[in-house]
């Protein structure tokens, strides 16, 4: 029997790990009355459990040690998450890194704050909006030279809304905007790597694929799939790059991690319980690690999906090389038309 790629994330064997401890914990208690339920062993018990869980929502670790003082990495929405720790991470081995963060101001600021963090390093900060393609534009016009291309911001929509450009704002802000901006630096990155954060979440795409009208989600959205749709595109577009021009491109999910500002926007309740939920995810030094691993390891694969820093299966649908070249052109023609 082949197991479904989920089954090995390490967010899924934590959460299995203590569905099956409570459930174990409730029987033993109903069968064995004279168990030792005192207040020592109960703690005992916790902290086994707990440690153990720790260390299985954790992952694989990936300390990079590389020196790249002579690489230029460019890092979009570095203003907090895992973008902050991978700026971080990159100042502190010695490359020159180029922050893309909404606001030049806001973004002058947290290159200072970055340089600080990552003892002296060099981060310069430059105004970004995803969800603009004049502003990818000016952006990309201020770029000399770059090595390695961090595809990092992303966002979640709640409601149905559109980007400046009238695009479907999950998928115009995570992947377009992204698209265009490594379009637009494709000749900086021939020697280079592009690296798209992606997400597991990219399995609940339905097998019907793309629809690049939104015409369904607009009369009724549903976030969580615009959203799986935007990440979806981004590991067709990391496919893509590798196929057409032979660039090392990748694609990967950097892990559940519940302390990111991603799920700000949500409601109340789902922001309550998702806290809660955090004891099965990573802290955002462990989710910034298969970023990092796809940046500089050797042993990442250009063209393929990661997570948990190695390379994984991704949905069937992910695999679709026509999808993923129809993902392209879809691309490219939306760019195109809004641009003009
Ligand atoms: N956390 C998880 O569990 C998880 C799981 C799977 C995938 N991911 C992916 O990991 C990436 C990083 O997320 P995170 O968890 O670190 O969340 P985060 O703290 O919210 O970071 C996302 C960053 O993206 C920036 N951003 C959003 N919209 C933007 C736009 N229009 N233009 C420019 N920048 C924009 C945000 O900037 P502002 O500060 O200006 O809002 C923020 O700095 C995202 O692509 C996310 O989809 C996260």
């Amino acid at each position: 029997m082949k197991l479904h790629p989920i089954f090995f994330e390490p967010e899924v064997h934590s959460t299995i790990f203590l569905i099956i401890n409570l459930i174990g914990s409730i029987i033993v208690r109903l069968i064995i009355h004279s168990w030792p339920l005192t207040i020592f062993w109960s703690c005992f018990y916790i902290i086994i459990v707990f440690l153990i869980n720790h260390s299985l929502a954790s992952g694989r670790y990936y300390l990079p040690t590389k020196n790249i003082h002579d690489k230029t990495v460019i890092v979009t929405g570095a203003a907090t998450g895992i973008g902050r720790i991978c700026a971080i991470r990159f100042a502190k081995l010695g490359a020159r890194v180029i922050i893309g963060v909404r606001g030049q101001e806001r973004a002058e600021r947290i290159a200072k704050e970055l340089c600080k963090e990552s003892d002296g390093g060099t981060v310069i900060g430059y105004d970004l909006d995803l969800s603009s393609l004049a502003n990818v534009k000016k952006f990309a016009e201020k770029i000399e030279c770059v090595d390695i291309l961090l595809n990092n911001a992303g966002g979640i929509q709640n409601t149905y809304s559109v980007t400046v450009d009238g695009i479907e704002k999950q998928f115009g802000t995570n992947h377009i905007g992204h698209f265009y901006l490594t379009q637009l630096l494709l000749s900086l990155l021939t020697n280079g790597r592009v690296i798209n954060v992606s997400s597991i979440v990219h399995h609940i795409v339905p097998s019907r694929g793309i629809d690049y009208t939104f015409s369904k989600l607009k009369n009724k959205y549903n976030s969580a799939e615009a959203y799986a749709i935007s990440k979806l595109a981004q590991i067709y577009h990391a496919l893509e790059l590798t196929r057409r021009y032979g660039i090392k491109a990748y694609s990967l999910h950097p892990g559940t991690i519940m302390n990111t500002n991603l799920n700000q926007f949500r409601p109340l309740i789902e922001r309550i319980i998702i806290t809660l939920f955090s004891v099965i995810g990573r802290t955002v030094e462990q989710g910034s690690m298969t970023s990092l691993y796809c940046a500089l390891s050797d042993d990442a694969k250009p063209g393929h999906y990661h997570s948990n820093c190695q390379v994984r299966k991704p949905s069937q649908l992910a695999l679709d090389n026509y999808r993923a070249e129809e993902c392209w052109n879809e691309s490219e023609k939306l760019i195109n038309k809004k641009i003009k």
